[in-house]
């Protein structure tokens, strides 16, 4: 990056004194929005395509323009390109090269147009081409977690409400409701997608051009599905970017929560799951250790993904319209939320497959707390006793559990039977964890036949999505 002075300003015309060198540097954006120069280029590329088409600019003119952004799209891409701060951002630097390369033709480019529109384009192009390639990331991390839990669809475990043990459930089901969480994510980024791909330019600075334009065919040419309704709206709109900052908060708050559950199950006091040392560091003091660090970063990045999400939200509090400065703020931002979030997505598809369930483990921990002391009051229903009578009298059974430190299905028929005459040797089908389970056999139930049947609905739509 270069900081030369003499570099002319394309507005400098109106100016008698240069930028004060720090004002410069303080202006400046390209240090940040040199990542949109592929998307700056294309746009570019349109936008004189359909001047040529409307007569604005001749053939031969378009070509030479469309041959120089080519060049230059080569020249970043092969690292020769010199950024200059004193060209302000990636619009006016890759415009003032374009002069440069091919001469005055270049200085047509620019023709109904501002880079009020232009930045505004850029950014949508940029941001629908980063939700497609998270909404592969987050299909292969569903695809993977969908697997685990056909694969885990008998393994018991003990399901929780505060924490304490519940009711048995299927690690299976459990894995299928971070799935329930991040198909409504992917969902969310779709149709956030369908408000970013709207086209800008035609906007100019605010209030339209008076070049006989055509927006319609800018759009084909950009694959955009709309035109933006208002000029005005069109090249200040951030909402956009806060609806996609939005999605990614929660996005990051459901992995926040795995990585919650993940980081508990791993640890010596419930030893559910271990995780492949891959994904995993020592401690430069503790030999022993082995650290979640993965889940532990992800839960950690959810805070500046939310910050992001705020910054946005105040950043275009308040702005009058149209185009401000302030929005050369969006793009830290936003960059940051993508790059945050997809870093996220992709070491979670990477390590979700190779989770290493502790059955044995789980199934042990299920067996404790009096996971099936519903099933005991169920139990009792359906032998003609209210529910709430049952439930008083389970609580009496529990109650001699926890002075005896026995669980229910360690109790005898004649025991159990003091509390209820209702209770016949029948009931230690019931107060089996396999019969716990098996029981609750309906659309989104726990049983292994409904978590089968889930896995598989799943796995359809996810295959769908990649053909759509
Ligand atoms: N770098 C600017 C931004 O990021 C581009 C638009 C500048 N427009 C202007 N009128 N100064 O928003």
């Amino acid at each position: 990056m270069t900081n030369d002075t003499r570099k002319d300003k394309p507005w400098q015309g109106r100016f008698t004194e240069a930028t004060d060198a720090f004002v410069e540097a303080f202006t400046a954006s390209v240090g940040f929005d040199r990542r949109l120069y592929e998307h700056d280029i294309d746009g570019s590329i349109a936008h004189a395509t359909m001047l040529a088409a409307c007569g604005i600019l001749d053939d031969a003119e378009k070509r030479q323009i469309v041959d120089g952004l080519e060049a230059i799209r080569a020249e970043i891409r092969a690292g020769e390109f010199e950024w200059s701060v004193s060209l302000e951002d990636v619009h006016m630097n890759i415009e003032a090269r374009l002069t440069e390369r091919i001469g005055d033709v270049g200085k047509k480019l620019h023709t109904g147009r501002s880079r009020n529109d232009q930045v505004a384009t850029d950014i949508r192009l940029y941001l629908r081409e980063q939700i497609d390639r998270l909404g592969s990331e987050l299909t292969r991390l569903q695809t993977g977690l969908v697997q685990l839990s056909a694969q885990e669809a008998d393994t018991i475990m003990p399901g929780f409400t505060h924490l304490q043990v519940a009711q048995p459930i299927t690690f299976g089901h459990h894995l299928l409701a971070w799935n329930a969480m991040l198909e409504r994510d992917y969902a969310r980024m779709q149709d956030c997608r369908r408000r970013v791909n709207v086209l800008p330019l035609g906007a100019a600075a605010l209030a339209g051009t008076s070049y006989p334009i055509d927006r319609e065919m800018t759009a084909r040419l950009l694959g955009f599905d709309a035109v933006a309704d208002n000029s005005l709206d069109a090249v200040s709109d951030r909402d956009f970017a806060i609806e996609f900052c939005a999605c990614a908060s929660l996005i990051l708050m459901h992995l926040s929560r795995f990585s919650e559950e993940l980081v508990l199950w791993s640890s010596a006091q419930f030893d559910f799951i271990d995780l492949p040392d891959r994904f995993c560091t020592g401690s430069s003091i503790m030999p022993q250790k082995k650290n979640p660090d993965v889940p532990e970063l992800v839960r950690g990045k959810t805070g500046r993904v939310y910050g992001n999400l705020h910054a946005l939200l105040t950043l275009m509090k308040s702005q009058p319209l149209a185009y401000n400065k302030d929005n050369q703020e969006d793009k830290e931002p936003l960059f940051d939320t993508i790059d945050t979030l997809y870093g996220c997505v992709r070491a979670f598809a990477d390590m979700v497959p190779s989770i290493i369930p502790r059955r044995d483990n789980m199934r042990a921990a299920a067996g404790t707390g009096f996971s099936t002391a519903t099933d005991l009051a169920d139990y009792l229903v359906r032998k003609g006793i209210p529910f709430r009578d049952a439930h008083e009298i389970v609580g009496q059974a529990v109650r001699l559990g926890i002075d005896t430190g026995r669980d229910l299905s360690q109790m005898s028929l004649e025991e159990l039977r003091r509390f209820s005459d209702r209770i016949d040797k029948d009931i230690f089908d019931v107060l089996t964890l396999e019969g716990s389970v098996a029981s609750r056999n309906h659309i989104g139930g726990t049983a292994p036949a409904q978590v089968r049947e889930a896995a598989r609905t799943a796995l359809e739509r996810l295959r769908e999505r990649a053909v759509d």
